[in-house]
């Protein structure tokens, strides 16, 4: 099929609600050195894109107007530097931005293969969340076979994925989540515990859970008077991971705690970092699990799939917040 030189996009002329993201007619890009063009047949939604719509994301320099920071698709062309992949290559990719839209760049180190018998449409949705867990749980949070993890946000997209990543590596991983139905949803995608913080004090629940421990890692994105209640939830040598901060970026911390319990903070954003950083995690992702996807031992939660002219309406379940995983595009 040859390649256009315009595509249908998102590409907001202005911050704004839902109604912003209308499609308009933009040049299909080019790919540079090291890039290949990806023919895009879904593209991930993530809470990221919102706060991007919105003017409240500090866009890294250089990164395309249009949303979307992971699609899958099909290989069109290759530019210099990128012979991984050949044309006609199905791959799913992290990218800067751009994921909204017909076509797409995307650096050749961050493509994987859309695993053996995976839909476009779940493909998709792996890359953003995948690639922010696996840094964050592994890399800053040092998780090992048999630890405790809490996570809040158990039914988000972050949240699934690291109830999946936790699981398969021997992890028991317990889930805050807002109702009684997506605390069964979470233990239904492999949470050993779920709190409704709505209905129980989760630092409460997470001592009776651990019979006074407490948990060996924290997976936070909720921020603000989260953390303190989360330093409460630490067991001695614990770690707290920061990956957002919904309550607020400041919290008032008890530093003895910290020391008496020989507490780690860190966190991490992945948006901002290299092209050969986000490679060596697609290469790590590649060889653990990959083939936890093409065994189907791991399975993508998708909440909805909705139309690229429908980008507004999935942004409005997004901030309506009763999805359940992921909200993906169709193209
Ligand atoms: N640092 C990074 O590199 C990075 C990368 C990607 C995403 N993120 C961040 O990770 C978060 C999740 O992203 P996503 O795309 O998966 O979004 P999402 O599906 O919209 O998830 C947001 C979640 O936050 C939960 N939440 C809100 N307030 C809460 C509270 N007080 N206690 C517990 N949970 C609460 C919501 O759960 P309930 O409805 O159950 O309250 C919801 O599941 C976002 O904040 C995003 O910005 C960070």
């Amino acid at each position: 099929m040859p390649i256009p030189t315009e595509m249908t996009a998102i590409d907001p002329a202005a911050p704004g609600g839902p109604e912003v993201l209308q499609p308009v007619t933009r040049p299909v890009p080019q790919p540079g050195p090291g890039e290949v063009l990806v023919r895009v047949a879904a593209a991930g939604v993530n809470r990221p894109d919102v706060l991007q719509r919105m003017g409240l994301y500090p866009m890294p320099p250089g990164t395309p107007s249009i949303p979307g920071l992971e699609i899958a698709g099909t290989v069109v062309a290759i530019g210099d530097g990128a012979e991984r992949w050949r044309v006609g290559d199905a791959v799913c990719a992290l990218i800067a931005g751009g994921g909204y839209a017909e076509y797409c760049t995307a650096p050749a180190g961050q493509c994987l293969p859309v695993p053996a018998g995976m839909a476009m449409t779940d493909a998709a949705g792996l890359c953003e969340t995948w690639f922010t867990v696996w840094s964050n749980v592994m890399d800053r949070g040092h998780a090992r076979p048999g630890e405790t993890m809490l996570v809040h946000g158990g039914t988000s997209g972050i949240g699934v994925t690291a109830i999946q990543l936790g699981t398969a590596l021997g992890l028991t991983v317990i889930v805050t989540a807002g109702s009684g139905d997506k605390c069964s949803a979470a233990l239904a995608a492999g949470a050993a515990h779920a709190i409704d913080y709505k209905a129980q004090d989760f630092v409460a629940e997470v001592a009776r859970i651990t019979g006074g421990k407490g948990v060996d890692l924290v997976l936070d994105m909720v921020g603000g008077d989260y953390v303190p209640r989360n330093l409460q939830c630490l067991a001695e040598d614990g770690r707290h991971v920061s990956i957002a901060f919904q309550r607020g970026p400041r919290a008032d911390l008890d530093l003895v705690a910290v020391m008496r319990k020989r507490l780690t903070l860190t966190g991490s954003m992945l948006r901002p970092r290299s092209i050969a950083f986000k490679s060596a995690i697609a290469e790590t992702l590649e060889g653990v699990i990959w083939p936890e996807f093409e065994s189907g031992r791991i399975v993508p939660l998708i909440d909805r799939v909705f139309p690229l002219a429908d980008a507004a309406e999935a942004h409005r379940r997004m901030e309506a917040g009763t999805h359940v995983g992921k909200i993906v595009l169709s193209i």
